[in-house]
């Protein structure tokens, strides 16, 4: 192995550390699944962010049973699809199946079930937590409203919000409320958000001999934001990783978050 990226993480309410780099795989094919999980794997990523709806989990299963890596090294999260609602348990079971795993790291509701909180769901999560098939639980899309409404049912706050997040969606209102309920901030497509060619990005990545997309990256480790970059391209698998030690002055910081819109 040639890095790790395993740290640096954050810890999530319920105790386990989270890598604040993951490998993202949405719209990344079965069939391309597995060497595209062995390439991250390879680079040092030590956290694979799949769903059941990405169609690839077995894929992803067959790079992490031959990388043979000592399970308690490698963080998954898989999702549950929205209209699986009421057969949570069979949907994780499959994940499971198709993952080659006993239990997962992290299990998300993908987005809230017909735009509703919906706690029956998330009791059922609460309950797969309580067996041990998913050591952390968590949902994705979600308001701050929506997670109080399931914290005011049943008593859990989520580990994790995974949204839709990067430079021009940074938002202090919600960083900081779901910082308050305890809820770690995961966000999702990095690039695909942000204006790689923007001009203060540019000049901030120039001064650290990195591109954007690394710079993007090392801004949300710098904010304990998890960050899930996807690529197909080996070499900007192991580009983006390195993102992660892209070492962020607080004033550059601070102009990358001014770019919010
Ligand atoms: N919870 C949700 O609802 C949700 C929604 C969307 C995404 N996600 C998760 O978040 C992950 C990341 O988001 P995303 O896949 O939407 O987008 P992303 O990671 O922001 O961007 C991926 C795109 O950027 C390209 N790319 C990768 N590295 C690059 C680089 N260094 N320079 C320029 N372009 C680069 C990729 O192309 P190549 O592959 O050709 O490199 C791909 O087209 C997903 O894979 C998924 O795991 C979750």
């Amino acid at each position: 192995m040639t890095n790790d990226y395993s740290q640096p993480t954050v810890a999530l309410s319920n105790g386990p550390a989270m890598p604040l780099l993951g490998f993202g795989t949405w719209q990344i094919p079965d069939s391309e699944a597995t060497a595209a999980t062995a390439a991250a794997l390879e680079a040092g990523y030590r956290h694979i962010d799949t769903a059941t709806g990405y169609q690839n989990e077995a894929g992803i299963g067959q790079a992490l049973a031959a990388a043979d890596l000592p399970r308690e090294s490698i963080f998954v999260t898989t999702k549950m699809p929205p209209d699986h609602v009421g057969r949570e348990r069979q949907t994780l079971e499959e994940s499971l199946q198709k993952l080659g795993l006993d239990r997962v790291d992290l299990w998300l509701v993908h987005w809230p079930p017909n735009k509703q909180a919906t706690p029956e769901a998330w009791e059922q999560f609460v309950a797969a937590q309580a067996e041990g098939l998913a050591t952390s639980i968590g949902v994705s899309n979600y308001s701050l409203d929506q997670i109080d409404e399931l914290i005011s049912a049943t008593g859990v706050a989520p580990a994790v919000n995974q949204i839709k997040w990067g430079p021009t969606l940074y938002d202090a209102t919600i960083a900081d409320g779901l910082a308050e309920r305890g809820v770690v901030l995961e966000g999702y497509s990095p690039f695909r958000a942000s204006n790689l060619d923007d001009p203060t990005l540019v000049a901030i990545a120039e001064k650290h001999g990195a591109t954007t997309a690394q710079v993007i990256v090392g801004w949300h480790v710098k904010h304990k934001f998890v960050v899930i970059p996807k690529s197909t391209q080996p070499e900007r698998i192991v580009a983006n990783a390195a993102g992660a030690r892209v070492d962020l002055a607080d004033d550059e910081v601070a102009q990358i978050d001014a770019l919010a819109e």
